[in-house]
């Protein structure tokens, strides 16, 4: 069996069009939250250069030679018309025994509830996950939004994997409560996860702006894959998934259109063998070439 470990950079809707149906049994994804402002990209070339000011492996210098900008109003209506053909490939592609968390914030998690219960069916919605943390300002004239929800759902509600066990369990609030073997073992974490953002000085950070911890990403893996399994996240970022996937032995599809993803994603896999990198902007015919947007 070929071990797929795959970083596509391009528009994610163009190639989850060309996955087969049925063959990824775990997706993550973090989208775009619906900000209200334009979200723009400028597609850009990357060449070597004397003169670049963008720093590569061995000490080359590249320049950023910008193509064409693509960009959508993040406005509601658009929002809904970006996000709804990418959930239905999702589906499309997720095994009949698969999984679906997906990530967003408390402005758009109602909107997207819904849209993600007309494609799987209410039924196979098993939680909303509150991602729960602590950080940076916080306002003094209504509650501070210190969390994200991560809705789960499930292809088939009867046939899934969930892996009890794996889960790392959490200290009990109240220890005396419970006899000190209890207390040792831990306890199993509900819906609400309490868990650190991706600090400034951790040794995970990445410096890409929205990069989410390996914490909460290996908890959602283990629960919902098995080793050798293969997991996606088609809105990768930094590629947390990717990273997690390495940890613990699962098979990995990786996809974004930003160049400065794929530039973080390289250095974050840097050494790591057997890592297809696809460059499916470069492709006119459907067909993907393997190649690497900074050489
Ligand atoms: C919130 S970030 C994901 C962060 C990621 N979870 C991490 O831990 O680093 C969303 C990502 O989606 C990418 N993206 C937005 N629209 C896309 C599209 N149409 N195709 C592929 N990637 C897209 C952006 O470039 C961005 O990197």
């Amino acid at each position: 069996m070929t071990w797929i470990r795959r970083v596509y950079f391009g528009d994610n809707l163009s190639i989850l069009r060309r996955l087969p149906s049925e063959s990824v049994h775990l997706i993550y994804i973090d989208p775009p939250f619906n900000t209200g402002k334009e979200q723009s990209r400028t597609r850009l070339r990357v060449v070597q250069s004397d003169t670049g000011n963008r720093r590569g492996f061995g000490g080359r210098t590249y320049e950023s030679i910008p193509i064409d900008e693509k960009a959508y109003p993040d406005d509601f209506d658009d929002y809904e018309a970006f996000l709804v053909p990418r959930l239905e490939e999702a589906y499309r592609i997720l095994t009949p025994n698969g999984s679906l968390y997906f990530h967003i914030d408390y402005r758009e998690v109602h909107y997207c509830k819904i849209w993600l219960d007309r494609i799987f069916g209410r039924d196979c919605f098993l939680n909303e996950i509150i991602w729960a943390y602590d950080y940076g300002g916080k306002p003094k004239n209504r509650w501070p939004a210190k969390h994200d929800n991560i809705l789960f759902y499930v292809k088939d509600p009867n046939h899934y994997t969930f892996n009890v066990d794996a889960i790392d369990r959490e200290p009990y609030m109240a220890p005396g409560l419970v006899g000190p073997e209890k207390a040792a073992r831990g306890k199993l974490p509900t819906d609400v996860w309490w868990h650190t953002i991706v600090g400034t000085n951790s040794k995970e950070k990445t410096g890409y702006p929205t990069q989410k911890p390996v914490g909460v990403i290996d908890r959602i893996i283990k629960a919902s894959s098995n080793a050798g399994d293969v997991v996606m996240d088609f809105f990768a970022g930094s590629g947390t998934v990717g990273e997690s996937c390495l940890k613990l032995n699962r098979q990995f599809i990786l996809i974004d259109n930003h160049p400065e993803a794929i530039h973080v994603m390289r250095q974050r896999f840097a050494g790591v063998e057997g890592i297809e990198w696809i460059n499916a902007f470069n492709t006119s015919s459907g067909d993907t070439q393997s190649l690497d947007p900074f050489e």
